[in-house]
């Protein structure tokens, strides 16, 4: 296999709304432990910004990073409710994720919240996970590439190509996060390059160095298959990453593969 040069594979658990204090405290201990192995990979855990005061406690000086799952505008202000970067950046998170697809459904952000949240991020000094993907009937109505671009094109156009040294893309088909449905590796590979692509289009640099990582029921059973892909340089997982043992298994996955095309 060729060596995917310039880019290190990174696996990334977005806990979304779980976990106890209890539990986040045993999830956070145990993925510690069981990480210390892992060489090739960088490893970073998304939980509720409530824990992440633990997260700070119990990872500090270890190579496992962390990071919030949303965060708005500025640096502090009258926006009841949000927590800023500069507040994330104080309780050591290296990563923020971005524009997450739960995020753009739910809670109605659009491109443009999207871009100035991309913007505040990088400003703060923190480096984004900029979530993107199509919906099923997007897909079904041959619409990915054009859904796809127009998600990066908005982001690109605010923030300039160069900030994409800074930031890891993150591919989660909607159809396949949360719902046990995969992309196969090809179809997640084939929007992959899709998006190097379009990145080669403004700077090659910047294309062949940038991380994008695949979501979407990634498990420790098809994370392989996923990260044996050219452009698939890791993953961000969900429900997976909510268990220690799978989340490690899908780091073992990443590692093996690293390592084998070494
Ligand atoms: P999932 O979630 O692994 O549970 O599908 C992925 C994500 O939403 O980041």
């Amino acid at each position: 296999m060729q060596k995917r040069e310039q880019r290190k594979p990174m696996v990334a658990g977005n806990w979304k709304m779980n976990a106890s204090r209890e539990a986040a405290q045993a999830l956070i201990t145990a993925i510690q432990q069981g990480a210390t192995a892992f060489t090739a990979i960088d490893i970073a855990i998304f939980p509720s910004f409530v824990h992440l005061p633990l997260a700070e406690h119990l990872l500090k000086n270890t190579a496992i990073a962390w990071g919030a799952q949303n965060m708005y505008l500025g640096t502090a202000g009258a926006f009841t409710g949000e927590v800023s970067g500069a507040m994330l950046v104080d309780y050591g998170c290296q990563y923020v994720l971005i524009g997450h697809s739960e995020r753009r459904a739910l809670f109605h952000e659009d491109l443009t919240m999207v871009a100035a949240k991309l913007k505040a991020a990088l400003e703060a000094k923190l480096k984004p996970i900029l979530c993107l993907g199509e919906t099923l009937a997007e897909r079904e109505a041959n619409q990915t590439e054009n859904v796809i671009g127009m998600q990066l094109q908005s982001a690109i156009d605010a923030v300039g190509i160069h900030a994409f040294n800074q930031i890891v893309v993150a591919y989660e088909p909607v159809w396949a996060i949360g719902t046990g449905l995969t992309a196969t590796p090809e179809q997640a590979q084939s929007v992959h390059a899709f998006i190097r692509k379009i990145f080669a289009q403004h700077d090659v640099v910047v294309a062949n160095s940038m991380r994008i990582l695949y979501g979407g029921s990634v498990k420790a059973d098809n994370a392989t298959g996923l990260f044996g892909m050219a452009d698939i340089d890791g993953a961000l997982v969900g429900g997976a990453s909510l268990d220690a043992k799978s989340f490690l298994a899908i780091c073992q996955a990443a590692e093996q593969t690293e390592i084998a095309m070494e």
